[in-house]
């Protein structure tokens, strides 16, 4: 009889992740004996929690802000992409190895392809915002071999940065915002990734949807609120939007499959999430 899995989520603070709810509702959807704790570490109390990991036998944990890139000092070994990414979100331990892997840039993906059912191959993808968590999912989007990636961003000089260090995965380009009309004009894809429009300030809106001219998806990585003013208007434009509520659940999802080797019952996993907001 296999013990219980042991898993949790650390982070700092804690009190408000949505993921043990969601996946003690995976562990119970699919029959599976296992705890998944909420655990406050403080950036201090890190290498300590690491240890614990080993010694306790945990299966897995999630990583959350502001341990991402930290912890990563303290495993056994990484990704490619987490490596690349230089965020670790989830740990798995493999007999006594504890892998780093990023599955917040592929749990993205999953849910635009899912949830937006859209097509990314060949499609030109416009990204607002170059920060953490852009880079996630600039890198996944980029292994789906888009037409081109354009990022816009405030601070021009860190979207220059990105698509110089990432320019061997796709073609990916800056452009400063002065020429964000032009990036806009023939997009498929436009996905914010900035802090504009979340809680509470929630009047923001990243672009002047005006520039839009027959993109197909708006994708919002905000899910609080769900539907963000950029996708209120997008979709009043006639596109389709997806907001952010799937990224992380897929990025649980992946982190779940991970951890069990059974797929993530993503239904239940969403429900729950949505029961709790
Ligand atoms: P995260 O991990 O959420 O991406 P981050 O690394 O701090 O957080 O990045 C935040 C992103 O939102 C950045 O692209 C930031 O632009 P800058 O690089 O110019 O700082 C963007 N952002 C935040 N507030 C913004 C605002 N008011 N207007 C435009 N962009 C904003």
């Amino acid at each position: 009889m296999n013990q219980p899995l042991k898993l949790g989520v650390i982070g700092d603070p804690i009190a408000h992740s949505k993921s043990p709810i969601m996946h003690a509702a995976a562990l119970r959807e699919r029959g599976i004996a296992g705890d998944y704790a909420a655990l406050h570490v403080k950036p201090d109390q890190l290498e300590d929690m690491i240890r614990t990991m080993r010694e306790e036998g945990y299966r897995g944990l999630n990583v959350t802000i502001p341990h991402k890139e930290h912890v990563m000092q303290y495993l056994d070994d990484l990704t490619e992409d987490a490596r690349r990414i230089g965020a670790v979100n989830t740990i798995v331990n493999e007999a006594g190895r504890l892998i780093g892997r990023n599955t917040d840039g592929i749990g993205y993906v999953r849910s635009l392809k899912e949830e937006a059912a859209a097509e990314l191959t060949g499609r030109r993808i416009v990204v607002l915002g170059a920060g953490g968590a852009a880079r996630g999912i600039i890198y996944a989007l980029a292994a789906e071999n888009p037409d081109r990636i354009t990022l816009l961003n405030r601070t021009p000089e860190r979207a220059e940065a990105l698509a110089a260090e990432w320019n061997d995965l796709a073609d990916i380009v800056a452009l400063p915002s002065s020429r964000t009309a032009e990036a806009l004009q023939d997009a498929d894809l436009v996905i914010n990734t900035t802090s504009v429009g979340m809680h509470p300030h929630t009047e923001g809106v990243p672009l002047d949807i005006e520039l839009l001219k027959g993109t197909e998806i708006v994708s919002d990585l905000i899910y609080n609120p769900l539907e963000t003013r950029l996708l209120q208007f997008a979709r009043q434009k006639g596109c389709r939007v997806h907001g952010g509520l799937g990224m992380f659940v897929y990025q649980g999802a992946y982190a779940f499959e991970y951890w069990t080797g059974v797929s993530a019952p993503v239904d239940a996993m969403r429900s729950v999430v949505l029961a709790n907001m």
